[in-house]
């Protein structure tokens, strides 16, 4: 008689782009406490006019000030784990001073709502690409769906994602896109005690 005895799920071989079948690796860990995982620090950046927000064209951006949506995010940030640091500024310049200072050590990742300067700045689009750390373009609105000139992102190019539409919850929503993508960044080198 024939008996059948059940099979330890094995995981599937994953197709990496151009380099044929790599066989699954399984991830031992000493022990649950024994993986430390890093506190994964975000900057939040808002360009010119968001500083406005909750008296500037509610029916577009809703009612939520920037303070409010900057609440949200710690809240958002301390449940996942991570921290952020909101800032605003209506000049460009600041915005490439601080997306250069999150480059050099300050943030692992960075979220930008660059408002008008998304659809007019070169230097905003350099200063992420060159930034070399995952970044999140984001806005209330969606631009795409607006006056012409608002489809066009020159920094899209260089970011990692986009997140539009949403209002407030837009910033939510990419922030916790951005820690998930970080985590997973971060999990592939954890910082195990003992050995470092
Ligand atoms: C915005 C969209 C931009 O086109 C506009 O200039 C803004 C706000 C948004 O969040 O929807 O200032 O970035």
């Amino acid at each position: 008689m024939a008996t059948s005895r059940r099979r330890t799920p094995q995981p599937t071989p994953r197709r990496h782009a151009g380099r044929g079948v790599v066989k699954p690796t399984l991830h031992r860990r000493a022990s649950a406490v024994d993986v430390v995982l890093p506190v994964l620090r975000v900057m939040v950046l808002s360009g010119p006019n968001l500083d406005r927000l909750g008296r500037r064209e509610p029916s577009i951006y809703g009612t939520a000030t920037l303070d409010d949506i900057h609440r949200r995010l710690e809240t958002v940030a301390q449940e996942q784990g991570g921290i952020v640091d909101c800032r605003q500024s209506n000049h460009e310049g600041d915005l490439l001073d601080w997306i250069g200072h999150a480059a050099d050590g300050a943030a692992d990742g960075i979220l930008i709502n660059p408002g008008a300067l998304t659809h007019t700045s070169y230097a905003l689009y350099d200063a992420v690409r060159s930034a070399l750390i995952p970044t999140i373009e984001v806005h209330l609105s969606n631009p795409c769906a607006r006056e012409k000139f608002r489809r066009k992102s020159l920094v899209a190019p260089a970011c990692l994602g986009k997140v539009a539409g949403f209002g407030a919850t837009s910033y939510q929503l990419a922030l916790l896109g951005l820690i998930d993508h970080l985590r997973t960044i971060a999990q592939s080198r954890p910082i195990v005690s003992g050995t470092r």
